[in-house]
């Protein structure tokens, strides 16, 4: 204790320990949604942990790439469980991520006072997708390359300055091994800083507006005589416990699928990256990883080059807007009229079927589909202000459930 007394008159450590976990009040009704945010930061630690150890032995070289993952597979101890912690724990990290999204969503966590809450979530969410994507590339397959190679080609498809963005984001005519050095040091350093940065701003932001929960009621409009909320119970040791019930629950899941099926039979690694790169061979089909598809069958919904790709940058910007677009005065899904549901149901059966058909050949009938669904997706957004501003809610109590 006199280390602490030593400690706290330099450094706010007691301070900072109360403020965010011991005298931080969260709302005493959180549920099963609630577990995504602690998890998220789990996986992000263990990507990184993980990473630190993949980068000793990876040789970011397109002569030696693809062999020194297969080296870390077979050779270097513990190599393949360090290696597919961190294939399958970036698409676990997607799984919980979209989780803590749809949470956003149904419980109205956007709104205000939480705008930035969101906000830094979402640009968390473009760190996350960029950091997927240059990691990809990595281990120098198939896929690898002709994924980049499409992906970076997109850039083309802006007026006058499109080439040679994607000339300079390529640092070589084609994918090469120029883009691997930059894309291996955006990996392992440059995104992950901006990543860290950005989670401390959306937890700091969290922490000084105070949680939501699945009533959508602000719980510090309510408070005893000494200031702590009537609903609100200290997150440690109460929540501390709680998500480390999650993380046991998240753990044993998470092995089950990393012992017994680390690549999920193609689509947490695809079957093509395991064929070195051969910049002289097309692979048939190129698909993204299941977590960028429902945007890729937007991009291929539309015929136009140009518009395909706006359509799909669209479809990211207009996750950022909800704060404004949403008129409604309730935030929880328990207390929203019958429109919004409709809305949100639509919603994420458009997007889960864009993610399926972004798998399959953009042809005939997958095309069809994936415009109307593109069309349902951006209607959910463009329609918002109207919908919820005349939506029959429900009076919301005055306190959780
Ligand atoms: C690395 C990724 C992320 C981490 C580590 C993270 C972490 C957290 C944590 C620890 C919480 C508090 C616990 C909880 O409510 O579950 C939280 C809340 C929240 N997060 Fe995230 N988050 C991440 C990504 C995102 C993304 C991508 C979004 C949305 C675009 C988002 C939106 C929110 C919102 C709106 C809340 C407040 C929820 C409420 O109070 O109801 N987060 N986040």
């Amino acid at each position: 204790m006199r280390l602490l007394t030593w400690i706290d008159a330099r450094f706010p450590a007691s301070k900072l320990w109360n403020e965010h976990l011991a005298e931080y009040y969260a709302p005493k009704n959180f549920n099963f949604w609630y577990f995504f945010g602690s998890l998220a930061l789990l996986i992000l630690v263990l990507q990184i942990v993980t990473g630190i150890f993949l980068t000793m032995h990876y040789k970011p070289d397109t002569s030696l790439a693809f062999a020194s993952v297969e080296y870390i597979m077979r050779d270097v101890q513990w190599g393949w469980l360090i290696r597919y912690l961190h294939s399958t724990g970036a698409s676990a990290f997607f799984v919980v991520v979209y989780l803590h999204m749809f949470r956003g969503l149904i419980y109205g966590s956007y709104k205000q006072p939480r705008e930035l809450v969101w906000i830094f979530g979402m640009l968390i969410y473009v760190a996350l997708m960029a950091e997927a994507f240059m990691g990809y590339l990595l281990p120098w397959g198939q896929m690898s390359y002709w994924g980049a190679q499409v992906i970076i080609s997109l850039f083309g498809a802006i007026p006058y300055i499109g080439e040679g963005l994607a000339l300079w984001i390529r640092g070589d005519f084609v994918v090469a091994d120029a883009t691997l050095n930059r894309f291996f040091a955006f990996h392992v350093i440059a995104v992950p800083l901006v990543l860290l940065g950005l989670v401390v701003a959306h937890i700091i932001a969290l922490h000084e507006v105070g949680s939501n929960n699945p009533d959508g009621v602000e719980i510090k409009k309510l408070k005893d005589e000494n200031g702590i909320p009537v609903d609100g119970i200290a997150f440690h040791p109460y929540y501390s416990v709680k998500d480390l019930v999650g993380v046991i629950v998240f753990l044993f899941i998470f092995s089950i699928i990393l012992f017994y099926m680390p690549e999920m039979g193609g689509w947490f690694l695809e079957k093509d990256n395991f064929i070195p790169a051969d910049p002289l061979k097309t692979p048939e089909h190129i698909v993204p990883l299941w977590y960028f598809t429902p945007f890729y069958a937007i991009l291929r919904a539309v015929p136009d080059k140009l518009f395909g790709v706006l359509a799909m940058g669209g479809a990211i910007v207009v996750l950022f807007l909800l704060p404004w677009l949403d008129r409604s005065p309730v935030k929880s899904i328990r207390y929203r009229g019958p429109l919004f549901k409709i809305a949100l149901s639509l919603f994420t059966i458009s997007f889960i079927a864009l993610g399926y058909l972004g798998t399959q050949p953009a042809t005939g009938l997958y095309t069809l589909m994936a415009q109307i669904f593109s069309v349902i997706y951006f209607s959910f957004f463009l329609f918002m202000p109207l919908y919820t501003a005349i939506d029959k809610d429900k009076p919301v109590p005055h306190r959780v459930s």
